[in-house]
């Protein structure tokens, strides 16, 4: 067992003990280290100003991404490598060269989000992504500037020739730190400290597993421990709720849970994948999946958190529930009792209450492939567009035979304490022909089987009008659909 966390920052060496662990790694580096360049803006995963490079081993080889530092804990970090903007600069250099771009750009007024967007944009330099308009846009989608605008931050990425960039990993001794890693990653790790600024004296512990065996252990031991996977949601709640655990569990070194696995058509997802590996994965089968992942997720959120954490999370807004409900998902629980399956439908009992015991954690998650010809649509509907929270989002899967609704699956979110089937909905349409009168029916009969409440993002009136007027959304985007493949 170790009692220390190993983390590379900038390619030198630290070993991180007790309360040190239990802070963000901008919070590290800003106060501990007094690498400032990192700066922080909202502190919640929002703006991107944060934005260092994460370097963690895979297949024996490191791989760097884009990740708000902000929301990212230390004990998240084992065996990591980070780069922040202090550490771009190549001997005899000024500044790097992205750095210079956005200068000769004017892209940069008052500069707080400069070195964000630098770093996103050798986060993309490191993964050898092309630049075009397009990658740029979206590979910058999770920065925010407040002053400068887009407009030259864009061009200064354009004008880049990314053949004669030095990729900033390789100014480091990575095999040094491939070997230290090596050494230390199959150690499980533990830290305690004594919480003695509020006054309580408690006791506070963190855990790294390597093993499921050892996490539900932990978790057996520590009911009330809070699990960590990407951060996304919990790092948010910390930072700005105050949550203050006494125990948590961070899957970071935990191995097994990184399965994307088709097998006789059904798709087999671990809890560790990330949204961006997911969305890789998934684009033959399920781009509807990958366009509702890239339009609520930026870069640096897909690059940490997990579709187990959006499940585990059990928001009735959370974007991935309407489809996991219409896709009749199963979930994979672990606990002492052994490995059991729960089918999405059945998961949720309430407002945040799941039928997850408090020894369980979720391993995985598995869907069948509908067929082909199966018509699947995901909505999402937010007063943004892009990386803004749900008002309402819905799933429709419908199965067609001989131009009949042979089955239709609805899910609906943000219209009750759940996510929300439609049971008389889908049974009316079951059998009927694709008709508008058909679906304007079924808009009536949606609207009573759901329950919203008003609140900051519509009224009960603009999301019962959404219940009814998504099917006939669905039903004309069918038929433009029907009438394209017709003309083809
Ligand atoms: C700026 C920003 C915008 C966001 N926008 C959206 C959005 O529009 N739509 C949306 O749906 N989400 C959004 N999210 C939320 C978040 O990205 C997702 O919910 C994400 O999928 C959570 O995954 P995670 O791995 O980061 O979870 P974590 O934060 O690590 O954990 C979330 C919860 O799940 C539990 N948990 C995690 N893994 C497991 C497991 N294996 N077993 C049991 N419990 C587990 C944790 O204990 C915690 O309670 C946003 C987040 C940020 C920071
Ligand atoms: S400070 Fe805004 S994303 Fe981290
Ligand atoms: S340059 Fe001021 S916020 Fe972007």
């Amino acid at each position: 067992m170790r009692d220390f966390l190993l983390i590379y920052v900038n390619g030198q060496r630290h070993q991180i003990y007790g309360e040190h662990g239990f802070q963000s790694l901008s919070d590290f580096l800003r106060i501990d280290l007094g690498l400032v360049g990192t700066k922080v803006v909202c502190a919640e995963g929002d703006c991107g100003s944060c934005t260092v490079l994460i370097g963690r081993v895979r297949n024996c080889e490191m791989h760097y991404e884009g990740i708000d530092s902000c929301i990212q804990y230390l004990y998240q970090l084992d065996c990591a490598h980070v780069i922040t903007v202090e550490g771009l600069k190549e001997e005899g250099q000024k500044i790097h060269p992205v750095q210079q771009a956005i200068v000769d750009a004017m892209g940069s007024q008052c500069g707080y989000c400069t070195p964000g967007f630098v770093m996103s944009l050798v986060a993309m330099l490191e993964t050898n992504e092309t630049l075009t308009r397009h990658s740029v846009q979206d590979g910058l989608t999770g920065n925010l500037c407040r002053c400068t605008g887009y407009e030259q931050i864009i061009d200064a990425a354009l004008s880049l020739n990314p053949d004669v960039i030095p990729r900033a990993s390789k100014r480091f001794d990575v095999k040094a730190m491939l070997e230290d890693f090596t050494e230390h990653v199959s150690q499980p790790v533990f830290c305690e400290y004594e919480e003695k600024w509020n006054g309580t004296g408690q006791q506070v512990q963190f855990f790294l597993p390597t093993s499921l065996k050892e996490a539900v252990e932990f978790k057996q031991k520590h009911k009330n421990v809070i699990i960590v996977a990407g951060g996304t949601d919990i790092s948010v709640q910390m930072n700005k709720e105050r949550l203050e655990p006494n125990y948590v569990m961070s899957l970071t070194n935990l191995t097994g849970l990184e399965l994307l696995e088709i097998e006789n058509r059904t798709m087999t997802i671990g809890a560790k994948v990330t949204w961006a590996k997911l969305g890789e994965f998934c684009q033959k089968h399920f781009p509807e999946l990958v366009e509702i992942i890239s339009i609520f997720a930026s870069r640096q959120i897909r690059n940490a958190g997990t579709l187990a954490g959006n499940i585990a999370n059990a928001s009735p807004i959370a974007d991935s529930l309407p489809f996991l409900h219409v896709i009749e998902a199963e979930i994979e629980l672990t606990g002492s009792q052994g490995t059991r399956w729960v089918n999405i439908n059945r998961f949720y009992q309430g407002y945040k209450n799941k039928v997850m015991t408090q020894e369980e954690l979720i391993t995985s998650i598995r869907w069948n492939i509908p067929d082909p010809e199966d018509v699947l649509k995901l909505y999402k509907v937010s007063k943004r567009k892009d990386l803004d929270i749900s008002t309402f989002t819905a799933g429709i899967l419908l199965k067609l035979k001989n131009g009949k609704m042979q089955s239709v699956r609805l899910a609906y979110g943000g219209v009750g304490p759940i996510v929300l089937r439609l049971p008389k909905t889908e049974e009316f349409l079951q059998g009927k022909p694709m008709m508008s009168a058909i679906f304007q029916e079924a808009g009536k009969l949606a609207r009573e089987e759901i329950n919203p409440i008003s609140d900051v993002r519509a009224s009960v009136d603009y999301r019962s009008q959404l219940a009814e007027n998504i099917l006939m959304k669905f039903f004309h985007e069918c038929c433009d659909n029907q009438n394209k493949k017709e003309a083809a």
